[in-house]
């Protein structure tokens, strides 16, 4: 572990396209076991976790989000937008070790990191099956159908109003025949979650030292940055500090404000932009 907490380079990589399965054999290949909580994505389908974060779910959550996660007291986790858009943990394990006490939903403090790993990949695995039991799912788990329930003029206020979607677009600009440019499927998935790697982040050690550079992964509990040199660098959470530098946040920060029925209603309208 000393390696990590002197956040020491580790490995020199060519910036985009490292697959989780090149970093493992460099990794094992260097035995530095700790870096594969990095790859925790890829291995969220894992049976194990799965298995043993239903039996964690079942203990404390189920009783208000369901035993499937499809709602009761609490909302429905598999539709959750935040939950959809989760990636490591990085949106769940906030809401476990916080939770929201002025809404309903406990705060989890004790919980370990180790035990939220596996709730969110039951999760996850919940909104996989979701998808493909889904005959008409979309990208984002949403049926036409369902998006096509929107009202176009509702969309439109939300547009320009709480969505404050005008202050970065236009619907004659940018936008304009954006319902030609995608299919709604595509349409829905780029509004919800537009694709991008245009992350960076700034790293602040607790020592003082800062480091500066292409976001490669963040969860609840590392960061991973591609530095301006190309060098491969991680921290532990606890370690550090850190900055993110998204152009996109403004999309990041609606996902955990939307309501199913906003996601219809700004569907709708964008629609109308052919
Ligand atoms: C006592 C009831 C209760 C328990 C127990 C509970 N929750 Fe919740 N949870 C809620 C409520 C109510 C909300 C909605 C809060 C809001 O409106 O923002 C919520 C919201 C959430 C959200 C955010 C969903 C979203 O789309 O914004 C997540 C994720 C979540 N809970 C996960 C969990 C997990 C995981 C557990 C178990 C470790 C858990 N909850 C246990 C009641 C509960
Ligand atoms: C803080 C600024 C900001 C806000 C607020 C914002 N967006 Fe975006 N949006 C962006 C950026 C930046 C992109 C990426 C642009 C690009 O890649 O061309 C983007 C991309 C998109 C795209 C994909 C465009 C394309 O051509 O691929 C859609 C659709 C979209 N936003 C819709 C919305 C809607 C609807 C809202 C409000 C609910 C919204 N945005 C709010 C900044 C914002």
């Amino acid at each position: 572990m000393s390696l990590v907490s002197s956040g020491m380079i580790v490995a020199r990589m060519r910036p985009l396209n490292i697959t989780c399965r090149r970093w493992r054999s460099i990794y094992l290949a260097w035995t530095l076991a700790w870096v594969l909580p990095l790859c925790a994505q890829t291995d969220l389908m894992k049976h194990e976790d799965v298995q043993r974060g239903q039996a964690d779910y079942r203990q404390s959550c189920a009783i208000c989000h369901g035993t499937e996660a499809m709602g009761g007291v609490g909302p429905n986790l598999v539709q959750s937008s935040l939950v959809r858009h989760d990636e490591n943990g990085n949106l769940i394990a906030p809401v476990i070790q916080e939770g929201r006490p002025d809404k309903g939903m406990p705060a989890f403090p004790l919980m370990d990191s180790a035990e939220i790993s596996d709730i969110v990949a039951f999760l996850h695995a919940r909104v996989a099956v979701a998808s493909v039991v889904s005959s008409e799912g979309l990208a984002g788990g949403y049926s036409l159908q369902q998006l096509l329930t929107g009202r176009a003029e509702a969309g439109k206020r939300y547009f320009y109003g709480a969505g404050k979607c005008a202050t970065c677009h236009s619907p004659t600009g940018d936008l304009a025949g954006i319902a030609k440019k995608y299919s709604p499927a595509d349409l829905e998935a780029q509004f919800l979650h537009p694709s991008h790697d245009s992350e960076t982040a700034t790293v602040s050690l607790n020592s003082g030292k800062q480091f500066h550079g292409k976001l490669l992964h963040l969860d609840a509990f590392y960061v991973a940055i591609l530095d301006q040199e190309g060098w491969y660098r991680s921290w532990p959470l606890q370690q550090a500090k850190v900055q993110v530098q998204d152009p996109l946040a403004g999309h990041l920060e609606l996902l955990s404000k939307y309501t199913d029925k906003d996601i219809h209603d700004v569907f709708a309208y964008l629609e109308t932009l052919k």
